[in-house]
């Protein structure tokens, strides 16, 4: 991959693509800095060989101008801190402000340029708009995994403007390193757990893992319409009664290609959506009517950390449910404990998607998996065998 390790960077205006996409709390203090984290190697490989960093990136997504909220100047404390260095803020991200700001910069400096989506030509991908942004600078790295399934000006657009200098960033080139080791070169057994609420957004995914692993395992509220597909009686658990038919659909192609689907046999149950609720343990198929569905139960935990502790490549995207309450996240907890056991013993595990990689850092098996992925929507494209625009428009010449 192009990535910069070998390129000269000195005395170099180097407009770096960041996915700084990172929530904030209603007084804009950033509660997750981990895609910042993820994107200082690349940052610091540009200061440190005296190039002259230029950051820009989306935030949140504001109608198509200033939003307060939206705004990037509220990371640049944060980035600074981090980096040990000042970090400048322009407020606009293209036109006379923001290259007269980029014109004070001397080497080793870091500029945040306001958010992108503040222009509606960045989703539309503008052409205008990406060659603005183009000649801000030098060179142009793509360091944003997050946002690489979106074909936007400064994702895309942008690299046909470098045609010899453009480069990954050391973030996307390991995320695409990553998912390739677990998805071109597994070593078998090749397990993917698939959670999360809904099965809409996560069928493309699973009908491809199924040409790839040995064990898809599917748990948090998804399961309950799989459950509903096997005529079971699912209470007021969660359910895309659109969507039984795919499920049924799903259970049969799974058996055709010889896949082992993993469906929960048990469910931890509440008679509210609430951590205080009354709850009980029963068949996933035997849920009272009053009842809901909030987690795995102990016989799905078993079984599925057994065939997670015996696999040697894991993908893992979605929890197995409600993780967020105290009553419902054993389900979550143990198949992120099977995960780092497995890890452990020399499997190679890829966590992504924003709920799944929150529950890791919570139940603190950030360091026990092999690889956390900065992108949810972006990931599941790839395991899609999808084509990312950001990708493809570094590696096309
Ligand atoms: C994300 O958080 O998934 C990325 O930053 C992309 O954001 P988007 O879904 O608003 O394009």
């Amino acid at each position: 991959m192009k990535n910069i390790q070998d390129v000269s960077l000195e005395g170099k205006r180097v407009l770096i693509r960041v996915d700084f996409n990172v929530p904030l709390d209603e007084h804009f203090n950033i509660t997750d800095n981990s895609r910042i984290l993820a994107a200082l190697p690349t940052i610091k490989k540009v200061i440190s060989c005296g190039g002259k960093a230029i950051l820009m990136s989306h935030l949140g997504r504001p109608k198509d101008s200033f939003e307060e909220k939206f705004s990037l100047k509220h990371i640049v404390k944060q980035l600074s801190k981090l980096i040990d260095r000042t970090v400048a803020f322009s407020s606009d991200c293209i036109g006379e402000s923001t290259t007269a700001d980029i014109s004070k910069m001397e080497n080793g400096d870091v500029l945040v340029l306001e958010n992108l989506r503040f222009y509606k030509e960045e989703k539309l991908g503008g052409l205008k708009f990406a060659k603005q942004l183009s000649e801000l600078a030098d060179i142009y790295i793509n360091d944003a995994f997050g946002t690489a399934h979106r074909a936007h000006a400064s994702t895309a657009i942008i690299a046909d403007y470098f045609p010899n200098t453009k480069y990954f960033g050391f973030l996307l080139s390991g995320e695409i390193e990553s998912l390739e080791k677990a998805l071109t070169t597994p070593k078998r057994p090749f397990t993917a757990i698939i959670g999360g609420a809904k099965i809409s957004g996560k069928i493309d995914v699973i009908k491809s893992l199924f040409d790839k692993v040995d064990n898809l395992i599917i748990g948090g509220g998804m399961a309950y319409t799989f459950a509903k597909a096997c005529s079971g009686n699912i209470g007021k658990s969660l359910v895309e009664e659109e969507k039984i038919a795919l499920a049924k659909q799903l259970i049969e192609d799974a058996k055709n290609r010889g896949v082992n689907l993993l469906l929960p046999s048990d469910s931890v149950n509440a008679n509210d959506f609430k951590n205080d609720a009354n709850t009980n343990i029963t068949d996933i198929k035997n849920i009272a009517d009053e009842y809901m569905g909030l987690d795995i139960g102990p016989e799905s935990i078993a079984s599925f950390s057994s065939i997670i502790k015996n696999s040697k490549t894991i993908i893992w995207n979605g929890p197995m449910g409600v993780f967020e309450m105290e009553n419902f996240c054993k389900g979550t907890k143990e198949i992120g404990e099977a995960i780092c056991e497995a890890t452990e013993n020399g499997a190679f595990s890829l966590v992504g998607g924003g709920d799944s990689v929150a529950a890791v850092k919570k139940f603190g098996f950030a360091d026990k998996v092999s690889y956390i992925s900065t992108g949810g929507g972006a990931m599941l494209e790839y395991l899609e065998g999808k084509e990312l625009p950001g990708v493809v428009a570094i590696q096309k010449s």
